[in-house]
């Protein structure tokens, strides 16, 4: 049997990963795919109660315990989740991974590059997505999309903060290998489209 596809939705807050993610659910299930739709931070019960500690409004959480908490819930979610599925043929469909750590930790709360990359590598083992998808929009989609949504830690940050986020975003996906930037201002069904054309390489 071969390994499952790792598959990974990215891009600032409000960019549609996770409208794209049951889109892309739903293409995967008529194709019968067999595949599993988890996201970070979180995807398993530990990696989800550290989620709400790292998006809680009423927590002070200082950068490096952020860079921390995200790798934490990831090592965790990994081991638990991602990698029996892999290792059983099921396609991982997730939001965020790796680089949502790169964008914002290193390029908006400006930690060291490095640094990340090191406690990434350890929190993942390695592992790496077989195709990572940025959608991109611009810093004022943010306001503009779903006002009535509660917003979390992050998405209390500043607009400058989000700018730093997407071009960091830009930035990252244009060095990445297995990564595609596309435009996520665009109709639902247009960004579907590319994205399943990309994932299942029709
Ligand atoms: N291509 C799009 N054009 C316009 N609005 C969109 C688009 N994609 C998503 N939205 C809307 O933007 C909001 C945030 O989308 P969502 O999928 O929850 O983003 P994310 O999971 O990246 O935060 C939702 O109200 C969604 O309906
Ligand atoms: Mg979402």
């Amino acid at each position: 049997m071969s390994r499952g596809r790792f598959i990974v939705l990215e891009g600032p807050d409000k960019c549609g990963k996770s409208t794209q993610a049951k889109f892309l659910a739903r293409s995967l299930r008529r194709r019968k795919i067999p595949f599993i739709h988890t996201r970070e931070p979180g995807g398993t019960r530990s990696a989800e109660a550290i989620r709400a500690v790292l998006l809680d409004p009423k927590l002070k959480v200082a950068p490096l315990a952020e860079l921390l908490l995200y790798e934490a819930s990831r090592a965790q979610h990994t081991r638990e989740k991602i990698l029996p599925a892999l290792e059983r043929g099921v396609w991982v469909l997730c939001e965020r991974y790796s680089l949502a750590t790169m964008a914002y930790q290193g390029c908006a709360r400006g930690l060291s590059m490095p640094m990340i990359r090191t406690l990434d590598r350890i929190a993942t083992g390695g592992l790496r997505p077989d195709l990572t998808v940025v959608l991109d929009i611009p810093e004022s989609e943010f306001a503009a999309r779903d006002r009535s949504r509660r917003l979390d830690r992050l998405e209390l940050e500043s607009a400058a903060f989000r700018k730093r986020v997407r071009e960091g975003y830009r930035r990252l996906a244009r060095r990445l290998p297995g990564c595609v930037l596309l435009n996520g201002r665009r109709p639902l069904a247009e960004v579907h489209e590319d994205i399943a054309r990309r994932v299942l390489m029709k």
